[in-house]
């Protein structure tokens, strides 16, 4: 069966990157393609302004679920994107990465008897702690085409018993949007905003709920920044969730970091791309940083994305944010990685995901099979 009508579903800020060159890829085939946003995310700086920066189409459907408890947006998103594949009828939903949309996504489509593919399958962090774990194994057992980006990706599968029929090895569709838009990002100069110099400044970013919901682990890491930026300029744009937190423990941003809102697509591509260092915890950063060259601290006690470690930029520090100052010190020392591109980072992965698609997957829709 060749796929003829494709829903792709975004919903979260981290979606919208991985789905634009999917989307247009299929599209350029002839492929009837529908957007549709969940509303996961809502303020205009963590969606609308990615629409607009990735060239991407307005939805065709928006759900508009909000903000809630995890029970309460997986439920809404699930009742509301039911009724609009009852509606439409996919031959294939496309969901991508690890957010509750994700996974609401993939189990009412599945339910449904419709075939699922997954753009990112296979990432694992073995931290049953992390919302996101959860959504990436389920939506993984949940969907028929399980689109890895890297091998690692390729293995987890296999070792969690899933048939090697379902699993394709495309490389990261992430890492295309970041090729299409880097030089333009960068012709912007957006760090001129913050009056600072290409290559002198740090950019920070944080919104893991075990990092911004502890009271005190989010003061010891704003303490962190104060530390790091009494060495370098940091540009920290922060996440609502962050604000939020920030706000309710009465933290107030310590000086010598540009504290801003977040940043759109560009804005930050091209801030990122002349960071002298990034300090993250963020899943799609540790990869963006690796396809740009820029040394990545993780201040995360694991990662889903080992690739970055092993080839890439990105060094994990673990969750004491007293190491983060001394590894800033250690990468202006030039001791920071240098790393190399990932197999499958080339700026083609989603016309592989197009191809592979196209090809048609009579074989993985026998359900039956294991
Ligand atoms: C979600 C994803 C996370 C991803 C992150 C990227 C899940 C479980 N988590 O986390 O994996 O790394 O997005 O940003 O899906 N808020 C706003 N405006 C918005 C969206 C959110 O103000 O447009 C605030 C609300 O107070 C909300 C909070 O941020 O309660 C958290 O939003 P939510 O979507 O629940 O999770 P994120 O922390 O954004």
């Amino acid at each position: 069966m060749k796929p003829e009508r494709v829903a792709c579903v975004v919903g979260a800020r981290p979606n919208f990157m991985k789905v634009a060159p999917v989307h247009a890829a299929l599209r350029a085939r002839g492929v009837q393609v529908r957007l549709v946003h969940t509303g996961q995310h809502y303020d205009d700086k963590m969606s609308a302004v990615f629409f607009d920066d990735l060239g991407m189409p307005r939805p065709d459907a928006f759900l508009g679920v909000g903000s809630g408890s995890h029970a309460d947006q997986t439920a809404k998103i699930m009742t509301l994107f039911e009724r609009d594949c009852l509606d439409w009828r996919p031959d294939l939903t496309l969901v991508a990465g690890d957010v509750n949309s994700t996974i609401a996504c993939a189990l009412v489509a599945s339910k449904l008897g419709l075939a699922v593919g997954h753009i990112e399958a296979g990432l694992r962090s073995r931290d049953w702690g992390m919302p996101e774990e959860i959504n990436r194994v389920l939506t993984d057992h949940a969907s028929d085409l399980l689109l890895t980006p890297s091998r690692d990706g390729d293995a987890n599968l296999a070792a969690e018993g899933i048939a090697p029929w379902r699993i394709r090895f495309v490389g990261n569709c992430m890492i295309d949007s970041l090729r299409t838009h880097q030089a333009r990002a960068v012709a912007l100069q957006p760090w001129q905003a913050f009056g600072l110099r290409p290559g002198a400044y740090a950019v920070a970013t944080l919104h893991r709920p075990s990092n911004v919901d502890d009271p005190a682990q989010l003061a010891a890491l704003v303490a962190a920044l104060a530390d790091v930026a009494a060495q370098l300029p940091v540009v920290f744009p922060v996440h609502p969730r962050t604000a939020a937190r920030m706000r309710s423990a009465g933290l107030a941003p310590p000086a010598g970091l540009h504290v801003v809102e977040p940043l759109g697509y560009l804005q930050f591509l091209g801030v990122m791309a002349r960071a002298a260092v990034v300090a993250t915890d963020s899943g799609g950063i540790q990869e963006e940083t690796t396809a740009l060259g820029v040394p990545c601290l993780t201040l995360r006690a694991n990662t889903e994305r080992p690739v970055t470690l092993t080839e890439g930029t990105n060094t994990l520090l673990g969750t004491d944010p007293a190491r983060l100052a001394p590894a800033v010190a250690a990468v202006l020392e030039g001791r920071g990685k240098a790393g190399r591109i990932p197999e499958g980072w080339d700026g083609h992965a989603a016309e592989r995901i197009a191809d592979a698609i196209a090809a048609g997957f009579d074989t993985l829709l026998e359900r039956s099979t294991p």
